[in-house]
C-alpha cells in the first residue's frame, strides 16, 4: 500500500493545496495531510483550527487523513509508515525552495519526494497572498473553500 504525506503550514488551506491533495488521493492509496506545529511562528489560525478547516475541505476524500507533526518530517514519515512526500510546484521559485529539502530528506532517511505541478488555475494562489488580500478588503472567493472564506472574513472583522 502506497502511503504519502502532503506536509505544510496550511494557514489556511487553499484550492491550490486541495488540487494537490485531491490528485495525490487519486495516485496513492493513503494520503496523510500533515500540518507543521511550529513553535517559532504564530499563524493566523491555530493548529487545531487549521486541522478542522482541512478536515471539512477533504471530507469527500475517503483515503485522506489529517494530522499534525512537530520536529522532522522524515521522523513523522517513519512513525506513520509513509514512503514518500508529495509537494506541489507552482513555479520555478517553488522548485528552488523545495529541491534542497527533498535532497536533505532523502539523505536523512531515504524517503523520496514526488513533485506535482499545481494546476495553472491555482498557480498564483498562496495562503499568504490570500490573507493579505482579505486583510485589505479584497475578494478571494473561489480561491479558498467557502467555509475557509467565512472564517477569514470573521477573523478580519469583515463578516
Ligand atoms: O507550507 P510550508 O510552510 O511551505 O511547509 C514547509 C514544511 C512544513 C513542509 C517544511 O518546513 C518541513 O518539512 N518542516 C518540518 C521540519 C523539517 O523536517 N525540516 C527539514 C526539512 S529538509
Amino acid at each position: 500500500m502506497a502511503s504519502v504525506v502532503c506536509p505544510g503550514s496550511f494557514d489556511p488551506v487553499t484550492h491550490g493545496h486541495l488540487d494537490v491533495i485531491e490528485r495525490s488521493a487519486r495516485l496513492f492509496d493513503r494520503v496523510v495531510v500533515a500540518v507543521l506545529v511550529n513553535e517559532n511562528k504564530q499563524g493566523l489560525f491555530d493548529v487545531p483550527e487549521r486541522l478542522d478547516l482541512l478536515r471539512q475541505a477533504t471530507s469527500h476524500l475517503s483515503n485522506v487523513e489529517i494530522d499534525s507533526f512537530s520536529g522532522l518530517l522524515v521522523d513523522f514519515c517513519t512513525e506513520r509508515k509513509i514512503g514518500a512526500i508529495v509537494k506541489g510546484l507552482r513555479a520555478v521559485s517553488d522548485f528552488d525552495y523545495e529541491v534542497p529539502m527533498a535532497h536533505m530528506n532523502a539523505r536523512l532517511t531515504a524517503v523520496d519526494t514526488v513533485f506535482v505541478p499545481t494546476s495553472p488555475a491555482w498557480s498564483f494562489v498562496s495562503s499568504s497572498l490570500v490573507k493579505e488580500v482579505v486583510r485589505h478588503g479584497g475578494d478571494v472567493s473561489g480561491l479558498v473553500p467557502p467555509h475557509v472564506l467565512a472564517r477569514l472574513l470573521e477573523v478580519y472583522g469583515r463578516a
